[in-house]
């Protein structure tokens, strides 16, 4: 579904990504992983057009993505949860919604997609009108992925989604994403909690330093004494 090849991104003189293939197929949980400043937020970026491309190809069901404008990205059918929620704090929950739902044009479809989000995660529900910069960090993050999926992407990427959480929200995220590919959705989720992210991953890359060092099976890596000692600075 999403193809990259010897992808290349650099800020200025700084190259973030020196050279990085990635694959996913339609169905899949791809976890990236990787320490501060691996280059994991660059990669999903480069992806969604928000990353200055240098080199190098993505192509997502065979159309090429580099030079395009993140909104035809969009709505192409990737998402993007960006990494820190962003969600917009000054709006209420029900309006970061109908906001994520700028493409769909039915009203009926985002009424539905709303319900259908409200029931995902009924406490987003119970504080529909309550402004999303008050909501605690696990319900601005089940809103961030909430909005991300009301355009219904058959792609969705995931930034961190476990930052700043405590392990039981973690957890209740991590299941939300395992529901999201038993509902057909296909994805890219980068993560530093690498545990957590490897348990749900069907396949996983581990980038270090702008480059993938290892790939494998979500269990390969986490059995890889190397990949947790070494790179992720795992006690084990
Ligand atoms: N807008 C930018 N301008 C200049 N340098 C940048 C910019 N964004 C990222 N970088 C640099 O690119 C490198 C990779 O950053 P990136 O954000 O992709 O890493 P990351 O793996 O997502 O890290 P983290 O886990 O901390 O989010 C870092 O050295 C970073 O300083
Ligand atoms: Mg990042």
């Amino acid at each position: 579904m999403l193809q990259v090849k010897g992808l290349e991104v650099a800020y200025g003189q700084a190259k973030a990504l020196q050279g990085v293939d990635l694959e996913i197929n339609k169905g899949e949980i791809v976890a990236v992983i990787g320490r501060n400043g691996a280059g994991k937020t660059s990669l999903l970026r480069a992806v969604t057009g928000l990353a200055p491309v240098i080199g190098g190809e993505i192509h997502f069901q065979g159309k090429s993505l580099v030079g395009v404008a993140s909104d035809r990205i969009t709505r192409l059918g990737i998402a993007h949860v960006p990494q820190g929620r962003l969600v917009f704090a000054d709006q209420t929950v029900l309006d970061n919604l109908m906001l994520g739902a700028y493409t769909v044009r039915e009203k009926a479809k985002v009424r539905r997609n709303i319900d259908r989000e409200f029931s995902r995660f009924p406490r987003l529900a119970e504080r529909r009108n309550q402004l999303a910069g008050t909501l605690s960090g696990g319900e601005q993050q089940m809103l961030a992925i909430s909005r991300g999926l009301m355009t219904d992407p058959p792609f969705i990427c995931l930034d961190e989604p476990s930052m700043g959480l405590a392990p039981i929200m973690v957890e209740q995220i991590m299941a939300t994403i395992a529901d999201l590919k038993r509902q057909g959705i296909t994805v890219l989720l980068v993560e530093q909690m690498a545990t957590a992210a490897l348990e749900i991953a069907d396949r996983a890359y581990l980038l270090n330093l702008g480059l993938v060092r290892k790939t494998g099976t979500g269990q390969e890596l986490l059995g890889d004494k190397e990949v947790m000692r070494q790179y992720l600075g795992v006690a084990i």
